[in-house]
């Protein structure tokens, strides 16, 4: 089967080429950060744009790339959600329309189930497994039972992982999206020098919090000279990973621990972070549970996930109506 897969759940406007013969035949990228770097954060309205401008040529270029037109593939999958209302609908409409002009069955994909999936994109999945889900918008633990079968054990309570990355970066005076940049910084930073706080560290459900971490970071920023120096820099997001590691691992385990599964995965664009994958595989090996890190160009938002997923469901028979809706918001929930 050929899956034509688009994500513009937020920022990046991708389509993919899922062959269930041959894996991922493409997968294609265009990323809006440069539009929304003068800003400090994404705009949703640019971004609903953004994918206006984008995602047809897009399309085109992928079909024409594999000689390939529209019938010419066995489904559409789409990401309806959760995300930006504006930018989704755009993912979706075109979605709709070429599987109606080419009379395609349509799926529409969960953004975080897509993300899960993407691990089944470098190894075969090892289920059931805990999967730590963090990116901007996302830090969830989710008990995945089987392919379509999830539970949702833990969530933040305020921010996400990602916006702790990204707020900190900000005050460093970093580019957005800056959990890169920490990361990049953190391999030359002291771990010694700056110990921020681990939130709820001692509290006993499988829950995180991130909100505190910001204030402290602007405490230890606000303390520094001016300009900074690009030692002070790197110890402070140094301090920041291995702060938001920490307590990301902490939660991991205790789930993996407490629902007795084999195998953890990381899922979402925090796990591209090199710290929390060195991390998880020193604490899995010790633990004796399997673990393989997702490919990174499949860690951050990717149409090739979404092809993965919406090939996963419209295998089992599932199939989404031109009424399919978008939501801004709502849990992960199992389809089998
Ligand atoms: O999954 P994603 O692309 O979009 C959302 O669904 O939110 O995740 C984007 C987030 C941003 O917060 C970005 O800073 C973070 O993932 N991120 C990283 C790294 N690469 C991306 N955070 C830490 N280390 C990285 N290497
Ligand atoms: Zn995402």
């Amino acid at each position: 089967m050929k899956i034509l897969g688009i994500e513009t759940s937020c920022d990046d406007t991708s389509v993919a080429l899922y062959d269930s013969d041959r894996g991922v035949a493409e997968n294609l990228l265009s990323s809006q950060v440069d539009l929304h770097d003068q800003f400090g954060g994404v705009v949703p309205e640019l971004a609903s744009r953004a994918h206006l401008v984008n995602l047809l040529p897009l399309v085109d270029h992928l079909l024409q790339r594999h000689e390939l037109r529209p019938r010419d593939l066995d489904g559409v999958a789409v990401t309806n959600g959760p995300g930006l209302i504006g930018a989704l609908l755009v993912g979706l409409s075109t979605a709709k329309a070429i599987a109606h002009a080419a009379d395609l069955p349509l799926v529409g994909v969960h953004h975080i189930e897509g993300h899960l999936l993407a691990n089944a994109l470098t190894a075969e999945l090892v289920l059931p497994a805990v999967f730590l889900v963090v990116s901007g918008g996302h830090t969830e633990l989710i008990l995945a039972r089987d392919v379509g079968v999830y539970e949702r054990l833990g969530a933040t309570l305020d921010d996400a992982a990602g916006e702790a990355f990204d707020k900190s970066a900000k005050l460093l005076g970093l580019p957005y999206p800056g959990g890169p940049h920490i990361d990049r910084l953190a391999a030359s930073g002291d771990p010694e020098r700056f110990q921020l706080p681990r939130p709820l560290a001692r509290d006993p459900r499988l829950v995180f919090s991130f909100s505190g971490l910001k204030t402290a970071v602007r405490l230890v920023v606000e303390a520094l000279p001016r300009p900074l120096a690009d030692q002070d820099v790197a110890d402070v997001c140094r301090g920041v990973q291995d702060a938001i590691v920490d307590v990301l691992c902490q939660r991991l385990f205790q789930a993996a621990k407490e629902t007795g599964v084999g195998a953890v995965y990381l899922a979402g664009g925090v796990a591209a972070n090199g710290g929390l994958r060195a991390a998880v595989a020193k604490l899995a090996k010790r633990h004796r549970l399997h673990f393989t890190p997702p490919e990174r160009v499949y860690c951050t938002d990717n149409a090739a996930m979404i092809a993965y997923a919406g090939w996963q469901q419209l295998r089992a028979g599932r199939r989404d109506g031109l009424d399919l809706d978008s939501f801004a918001r709502a849990p992960l929930s199992s389809w089998r």
